[in-house]
């Protein structure tokens, strides 16, 4: 896996472009000023430099360490600075009580690795604190516009709350959008997107 990605995001341009994930930024006025967030599985760092930007501060964990040298050359770009830590998230210690957002960003995960990562958002997470993810959901199957290609990684509304018996939604919903995201996601698109709440 830490292969694959490495060689995805070892060439100069950005697989998934540098400007921000739309929902991110759309959903990016639910956080507290300064916030303390972790990005899960942040590639490039689009996602985390532009919550940095905005004045929180923002730790970023991804198996790539062509992702890091990315996220830490946009991140020198828009002045700003990130803690983008190399690890798989099976293991990453999570902390406890210790996040205002934890953001999941087509983050798709094997379903065993996918349980425990949740797992450790719920406990990761400060009460109140905020889950937000968009992924692609198994409609996606019907398109070739980005996303794995096995059913198991994808994500729907009956996982999630699954995953968060005890999280309220302020949003959870499937819905088809067109999207333009560098080279690697670009074009009608069969997505989830959800705000949970501890
Ligand atoms: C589709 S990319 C999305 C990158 C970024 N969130 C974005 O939207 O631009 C998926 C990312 O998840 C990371 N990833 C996959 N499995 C992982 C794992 N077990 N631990 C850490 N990162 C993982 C990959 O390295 C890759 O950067």
């Amino acid at each position: 896996m830490k292969d694959f990605w490495n060689e995805r995001f070892g060439n100069e341009a950005y697989f998934y472009g540098k400007s921000p994930n739309q929902f991110l930024k759309d959903s990016a006025h639910h956080l507290p000023p300064s916030s303390r967030i972790l990005c899960l599985g942040e590639g490039e760092g689009r996602n985390a430099v532009h919550l940095a930007t905005l004045g929180h501060q923002v730790t970023a964990v991804d198996l790539s360490d062509e992702g890091k040298k990315k996220a830490e050359l946009l991140a020198q770009e828009q002045h700003v600075s990130l803690n983008y830590i190399v690890a798989d998230l099976a293991t990453f210690d999570f902390g406890d009580q210790k996040w205002d957002a934890i953001i999941s960003i087509f983050c798709h995960l094997p379903p065993e690795t996918r349980q425990l990562v949740h797992q450790k958002v719920i406990k990761g997470l400060k009460t109140g604190g905020k889950f937000i993810i968009q992924s692609y959901n198994p409609e996606q199957l019907n398109f070739n516009t980005g996303g794995p290609k096995d059913i198991n990684m994808l994500y729907t509304k009956e996982i999630l709350l699954n995953d968060f018996p005890a999280f309220s939604w302020k949003k959870l919903e499937n819905s088809m959008e067109e999207i333009q995201e560098g080279i690697g996601h670009q074009g009608m698109s069969s997505l989830l997107s959800g705000i949970g709440v501890k």
